[in-house]
């Protein structure tokens, strides 16, 4: 059965990894289903991600992802939110590039901060985080 998640190319990205990033996520046997631009304002990115409201990194998070538009995508497939968080690779890009050379992050990501994409992480965080860019 299929699932639906969320896929968000930071600021730092849109406007140049756009058809690499449809070309891995689809050959990967997930769906695209549709793309969509949108700028955030502190406000919304906080709200984004309020689940990490308390962290020490939080205004570093809430400035690099307002700092300019941003591409969501809404990505869809059997386990696609575990498949796609996959794909993504894990936070930090150094990381990723030794553990995970393909993934998204490691191809793409800069440092912890600027990771480049976010990925919904739990059914809970897909359908709120679907539902925060539906509404936009
Ligand atoms: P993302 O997967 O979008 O969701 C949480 C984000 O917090 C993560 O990407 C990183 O951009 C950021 N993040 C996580 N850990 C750190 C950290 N130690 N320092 C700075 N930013 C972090």
């Amino acid at each position: 059965t299929s699932e639906d998640t969320l896929l968000l190319m930071k600021p730092n990205i849109v406007g140049r990894a756009e058809m690499d990033v449809q070309r891995i996520v689809t050959e990967s046997g997930l769906r695209v289903i549709l793309t969509r631009t949108l700028q955030m304002d502190k406000m919304q990115a906080s709200q984004f991600y309020t689940e990490h409201q308390e962290r020490s990194f939080f205004a570093e998070l809430v400035d690099y992802v307002s700092s300019g538009p941003v591409v969501a995508m809404l990505i869809s497939g059997p386990d696609a939110i575990r498949h796609l968080r996959k794909i993504v690779g894990p936070t930090d890009p150094a990381i990723a590039r030794l553990e995970h050379p393909n993934s998204l992050r490691a191809l793409f990501g800069v440092d912890k901060t600027m990771n480049s994409f976010h990925a919904s992480d739990s059914h809970e965080s897909a359908s709120r985080e679907i539902h925060f860019i539906n509404s936009y």
